[in-house]
């Protein structure tokens, strides 16, 4: 895993990042109040974002990482290589446990973690999900 400042990323990482920054604008959530945004790049280069959508009925929120992952493979997509969160936390935001094994079902290799302020950490799946389940 790899600490650095957006200003130091590489303008891929930039840009999957602001592009998570934008989409979090769009968040719903009204019941934890802690918006988080998404996004992911396809192997094609092709940007979607994702974003927290929450319910009255709580077990039905559903997290910016899968959103974002969910909008990818239901347009066609399958080959995801990174993905980006943010949240407004002190440091970068480490996604749930459900994220990290919706990430390995689609191989996604390079995963950046990150909060409004700029901070990253560069992670691999195997970082993030080690000894995970699979078919
Ligand atoms: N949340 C995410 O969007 N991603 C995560 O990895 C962890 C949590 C959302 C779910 C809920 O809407 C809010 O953050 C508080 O848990």
């Amino acid at each position: 895993m790899q600490d650095l400042r957006i200003e130091a990323a590489s303008l891929a990482v930039q840009e999957l990042y602001h592009a998570a920054v934008a989409t979090r604008e769009n968040s719903y959530s009204p019941y934890s109040h802690f918006a988080v945004g998404a996004a992911v790049r396809t192997a094609a280069g092709k940007i979607y974002g994702g974003c927290n959508i929450e319910n009255a009925s709580y077990g039905l929120c559903c997290c910016g990482e899968r959103n974002a992952i969910f909008a990818a493979v239901g347009a066609g997509e399958r080959q995801l290589t990174a993905l980006c969160v943010v949240a407004d936390t002190s440091a970068p935001v480490s996604p749930c446990g459900a994220c990290r094994q919706v990430m390995s079902e689609f191989n996604i290799n390079e995963i950046i973690l990150g909060n409004l302020k700029g901070d990253l950490k560069i992670c691999t799946l195997a970082d993030l999900l080690p000894y995970g389940f699979a078919l």
